[in-house]
């Protein structure tokens, strides 16, 4: 069983897929990347290229809907070396990106998703994949003519996250959809929504996907990748711990490779991002919502350190 760490925006920087990939995932994304910032010369958008020594296989995704910055995108990707699969993303639903024509504003314009394709396919060698939804709303399903614009256009595989444009992150996933998208697909079909414990991801591979990408339940804690393979997982102590020490190496990467962006100090580059992954991290565990309310306090590594140290019952693990 192939299990997946979902590409997702502010959490999955370099120092959170090195973590999931060493408790179990098998493949990982980066953040969503924008072509058009790309195009446009942004230093700071290239800090979402960087990977980690030790990382595992790493997809990028890349966001856009123009062939030409798409293309530029894409070879910008390769060249780095470091991805092993470019990705577009035609479902995010944030008005921010749908308003610009990105993600979900994709979902309905299957022609131009493959156009997108081509323009991606002809810039790189690497395996190039689609992220996509059943459709913008229940009454208009547009998943058999994206799956036909992916296969089209070559690519090797397509993820769908099976809740219509309409219900953003929530609601109940189409499941029967998903497993008939499998039915008809000639290429790998990835999984996504509402996996988070064994019943849930059964449910999800019984309708034939080839693999299972989680995103949410993995924010919430990574250690699910070890626990839905079966293997020990980690404590959350253990975990944080670790994820200090990435992000420590994570900025101090930055800091080297991109001298002129100023990036934040070892302590405010922790905090801000633990600042968020706290927040999930700790959900429903004993102490949660106290905990939650200190860490908004909390603004330099030995303060989080410590604030961590003083819930040991919150960080006894599951
Ligand atoms: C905070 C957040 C950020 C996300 N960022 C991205 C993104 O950058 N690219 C993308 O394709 N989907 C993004 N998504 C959607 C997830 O990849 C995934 O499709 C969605 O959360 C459903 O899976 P889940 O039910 O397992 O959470 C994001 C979702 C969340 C909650």
């Amino acid at each position: 069983m192939k299990l997946v760490l979902a590409p997702l925006a502010d959490f999955t920087n370099a120092a959170f897929r090195k973590l999931a990939s060493e408790l179990g995932a098998d493949l990982t994304y980066t953040e969503m990347i924008s072509a058009a910032a790309l195009a446009h010369g942004s230093s700071r958008t290239r800090h979402l290229f960087e990977t980690l020594p030790g990382e595992g296989p790493v997809a990028c995704q890349l966001f856009g809907h123009v062939p030409d910055e798409l293309a530029f995108a894409a070879r910008e990707a390769t060249a780095l070396g470091r991805f092993v699969a470019i990705d577009l993303n035609a479902g995010c639903p944030m008005p921010r990106i749908r308003q610009g024509g990105d993600g979900a504003a994709l979902v309905p314009q299957p022609q131009l998703v493959h156009d997108l394709l081509v323009a991606i396919k002809r810039e790189t060698n690497l395996p190039v994949t689609l992220k996509t939804r059943p459709g913008p709303s229940p009454d208009r399903v547009t998943m058999f003519e994206l799956l036909d614009a992916a296969e089209t256009a070559g690519c090797a595989g397509i993820t769908l996250h099976a809740r219509f444009t309409s219900q953003m992150h929530g609601g109940t996933p189409h499941l029967e959809l998903l497993a008939e998208l499998v039915q008809r697909a000639h290429i790998p079909v990835t999984g996504n929504g509402g996996v988070h414990n064994e019943a849930t991801l059964k449910a999800m591979l019984e309708t034939g996907v080839d693999a299972v990408m989680l995103g949410r339940a993995a924010i919430t804690n990574p250690a699910h990748f070890a626990g839905l393979k079966g293997h020990e997982m980690p404590s959350r102590k253990e975990l944080f711990t670790r994820h200090v020490e990435y992000l420590l190496d994570l900025q101090g990467q930055l800091s080297r490779n991109f001298p002129e962006d100023h990036v934040m100090p070892p302590d405010e580059f922790v905090c801000a991002t633990l600042h968020r992954h706290l927040f999930h991290y700790f959900k429903g565990v004993p102490g949660a919502a106290e905990l939650r309310r200190k860490i908004n306090e909390i603004h330099t590594l030995a303060e989080t350190r410590a604030l961590v140290t003083h819930f040991p019952l919150a960080l006894q693990g599951e």
